[in-house]
């Protein structure tokens, strides 16, 4: 360190400096205050480098001994809260750094040889967000659990289906939860491949045209659990490709919840009365004593705004960017971390929701029995009987236009009444204007009859070991 004794500057990189930083750009520069929610990650990366360096000759046995022990203190300091994290060490890679030489000096300033916090730090993130796609993995599992309880506990049980909002066809309740099943089974792989395609170890790749040592950067990645190595070291130094893609999945994580949470929101009010949301999970009003409000869903369907900003941020943040690393990119942290912090809790209490939400089946039901809901289904009798659809589809709306008139029902009309719109009509029609007849009568493959969604249901058991 007689280079920073003999500089003005008593920054690591400060040998080429006559003078000191001015505080104000120590302030605008730093990350620590965020970037040190990576410690664990650099610190490992550090481990696994050291001890490469020293398998390949670059660092003797007592050297690669010393950077150990330190590098466990450090550890152990930064979890008990005791280390002192300092803002004029910009970043998690030199506050550590420079710890490590306080502690266990000449070996300590020897553990950078080979890299550079470019590759550092892509290696941090990469390992960081690693660990977050396990995490919602896991927490996806969670919630398309809760979907797959409800769907077995109300199987059988009808509401009605809506298109433009307007009541359209009547469902199976088990049907619309497993809708939501297979949505978050997407977003699910989706954030296992963006895991697969980001598990290349970028270290080796030093500042951005890789090293003249002789490094081994296959075994740092083996070390570390990578899959490999990156290929190309100018890729690697200004890539965040796989930070982009995460917040892309987290994104479409979000928005599923968001568009379940105006479901929610909607169905717990006066007007659809179709759920309870337990009390557990609502919030009341300061000022008006009935009220109980859905803040959760509300707030989810809130928060997708953050989620969707931060990936606009993302993107626009690489945007102009030329090859390879600029220093734009340290803004890619915040954005990512704010997304795993909402996204991760969103899920987690979207789930205990479920877990404890009941739905009002009578209400749901007696949804169904107004606004012409079996309408299509009286189309498809006349399809049975040879009608052209186009033709049968004339009929039904004349025959609802009928009913609107008379202020009844479809199947409050006699057969003689039907069969003024068409002679085909029989007295077996009711059995399709009953919603029973109609949701039963659905079993195309990925239907709403009963048959299919029982088998769904089952499957979906299989899948998630119910
Ligand atoms: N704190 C920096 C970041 O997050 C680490 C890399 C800095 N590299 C550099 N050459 N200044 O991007």
């Amino acid at each position: 360190m007689t280079d920073e004794k003999n500089s003005g500057s008593d920054k690591l990189w400060g040998g080429r400096f006559a003078e000191g930083t001015a505080s104000s750009v120590e302030a605008f520069t730093a990350s620590i205050h965020y970037d040190s929610r990576l410690y664990k990650y650099d610190i490992a990366g550090s481990r696994a480098h050291a001890t490469m360096l020293s398998n390949q000759g670059i660092l003797s046995k007592d050297e690669l001994k010393a950077i150990i022990d330190g590098l466990t203190s450090i550890e152990k300091d930064i979890e008990a809260g005791t280390f002192e994290f300092k803002r004029e060490l910009e970043d998690i890679h030199m506050n550590i750094e420079k710890a490590l030489v306080d502690r266990v000096g000449p070996a300590g300033a020897k553990l950078h040889s080979a890299r550079s916090r470019n590759d550092q730090i892509a290696l941090d993130f990469k390992m960081y967000l690693r660990d977050q796609c396990d995490i919602l993995a896991d927490l996806l599992n969670t919630i398309r659990r809760a979907f797959v309880l409800l769907a077995r506990k109300y199987l059988g049980d009808v509401m009605p289906g809506y298109t433009h909002l307007q009541r359209a066809q009547p469902v199976q309740i088990a049907h619309h939860m497993l809708a939501y099943y297979e949505m978050f089974g997407r977003d699910r792989e989706r954030i296992l491949d963006c895991r697969k395609r980001l598990n290349l170890s970028p270290l080796g790749c030093a500042a951005m045209a890789g090293t003249g040592l002789p490094i081994d950067r296959e075994q740092v990645a083996e070390a570390l659990g990578f899959d490999g190595v990156t290929a190309n070291s100018m890729d690697t130094s200004g890539d965040r490709d796989f930070a982009i893609e995460f917040c892309s999945c987290a994104t479409m994580i979000q928005l599923h919840l968001s568009r379940l949470s105006e479901e929610l929101v909607l169905w717990s009010s006066s007007e659809f009365s179709f759920v309870d949301i337990s009390d557990k999970f609502c919030t009341g009003s300061s000022i008006m004593p009935q009220k109980k409000n859905p803040d959760i869903p509300e707030l989810i369907r809130g928060k997708s705004g953050r989620v969707v900003g931060s990936l606009m941020s993302l993107i626009t943040l690489v945007k102009g960017l030329p090859l390879t690393y600029n220093r734009d990119l340290q803004e890619d942290k915040e954005p990512v971390f704010d997304t795993v912090d909402t996204v991760t809790a969103s899920v987690a209490i979207m789930a205990e929701l479920l877990e404890n939400l009941q739905f009002r089946t009578k209400t749901m039901a007696e949804a169904t029995k107004t606004g012409f809901i079996t309408a299509t289904d009286l189309a498809d009798y006349l399809v049975l009987q040879d009608v052209p659809f186009r033709e049968a589809h004339g009929i039904v709306g004349r025959a609802v236009a009928y009913c609107l008139d008379k202020g009844c029902e479809l199947y409050d009309l006699s057969v003689e009444e039907l069969k003024q719109f068409s002679a085909v009509i029989e007295k077996d029609v009711f059995e399709v204007l009953s919603v029973e007849g109609s949701v039963n009568s659905r079993i195309s493959t990925g239907g709403t009859g009963l048959v299919r969604v029982e088998e769904a249901v089952q499957n979906a058991e299989k899948q998630m070991g119910i």
